[in-house]
């Protein structure tokens, strides 16, 4: 009988800890969702520099820097659509927004000619913000399907550029004590524990997320925010998708979410419907993963139909 006691009283103490404990992380979720007050994004400089600036998440993202005040440096591949982005931002916010364009293809420079371009397009500017927003992914394909070319512009756009951009800025942000870095990281690499048919595309977000969440920690005393942002599906040419209600938001309504996290939690996931679907896809882990791969399986064949 005690002991039955006992037991019903361990497990309701256990239970209150845990409820406790969700309730607490759903009212912290509502806070920085919600309520939080956004970091105001000049205190880290007054420039910000975004790779991947001509299409999709990353030219929403200058747009919505812009309107917070912040002067751009645009790196993107190609010429024209650079300078048409440069175009609509002084259309939109004339002269109180400087602009300054770099051409460079990520995945055929090498790192230090990355850093390099990056140093040469910041010098004697002071650069608050550096967004590693710049990604590409494959088909879905099986791993040996994915062309020899193909893998290696995935790994120098998604993890190297990442890499040797932040060494092209982190010195100068060192010098000041104050920066922000913004990696786009993805949900197929935080909150799914696979992602079969888009391997290569998966393991170099996960290879930012540890990045971030590591190198945060170097640098947080020293003024400099570093963070990975983990979205899931948005309206992108990526991903070719149409914005559906809040599900798949457009690259704006995202873009509106991330700018009100930068410079706080080291991963975040800041488009709320975002959050449920990565509760829900936490919680049914297999279930989401066999409905991912059926999905891929079903992409590719058509896919391979339509060739
Ligand atoms: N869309 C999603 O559902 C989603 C979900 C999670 C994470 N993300 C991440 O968010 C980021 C932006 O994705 P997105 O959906 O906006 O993609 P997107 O519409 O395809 O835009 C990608 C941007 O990166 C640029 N880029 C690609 N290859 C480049 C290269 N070799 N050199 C320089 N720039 C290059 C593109 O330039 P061009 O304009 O010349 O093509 C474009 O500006 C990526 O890192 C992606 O992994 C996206």
């Amino acid at each position: 009988m005690v002991l039955a006691d006992f037991l019903i009283a361990s497990a309701t103490v256990l239970g209150f800890i845990s409820l406790f404990k969700n309730l607490l992380g759903f009212a912290r979720w509502l806070h920085a969702t919600f309520l939080r007050k956004p970091k105001d994004l000049r205190n880290y400089g007054s420039w910000a520099i975004v790779t991947g600036a001509t299409d999709g998440i990353g030219k929403a993202l200058v747009f919505e820097l812009a309107s917070k005040g912040l002067n751009l440096v645009l790196v993107g591949r190609n010429p024209s659509k650079l300078e048409a982005t440069s175009r609509e931002l002084r259309d939109r916010f004339g002269a109180t927004t400087e602009v300054k364009t770099v051409v460079a293809d990520l995945a055929k420079l090498s790192g230090e000619e990355i850093a390099a371009a990056i140093a040469g397009a910041t010098e004697g500017i002071d650069v608050g913000l550096l967004v590693n927003n710049a990604g590409m992914a494959s088909l879905p394909k099986y791993f040996h399907e994915v062309d020899r070319e193909l893998t290696e512009s995935i790994l120098r756009v998604n993890v190297n550029a990442a890499v040797w951009a932040t060494k092209g800025v982190i010195d100068g942000m060192l010098k000041r004590k104050r920066g922000a870095i913004l990696n786009m990281g993805s949900g197929s690499a935080v909150y799914i524990s696979s992602y079969p048919l888009m391997t290569l595309y998966a393991s170099t977000k996960a290879f930012l997320a540890t990045f971030s969440k590591s190198i945060s920690l170097e640098y947080e005393g020293q003024g400099i925010d570093i963070q990975c942002q983990a979205p899931l599906f948005v309206a992108t040419k990526m991903t070719m998708m149409k914005r559906w209600y809040v599900f798949i938001p457009s690259a704006e309504m995202f873009s509106r979410a991330s700018v009100r996290w930068i410079g706080y939690d080291r991963v975040c996931n800041p488009y709320w419907s975002h959050s449920v679907q990565a509760f829900v896809a936490r919680t049914l882990d297999t279930i989401i993963v066999w409905g991912i791969e059926c999905y891929a399986k079903w992409w590719r064949a058509q896919e391979r139909s339509c060739r």
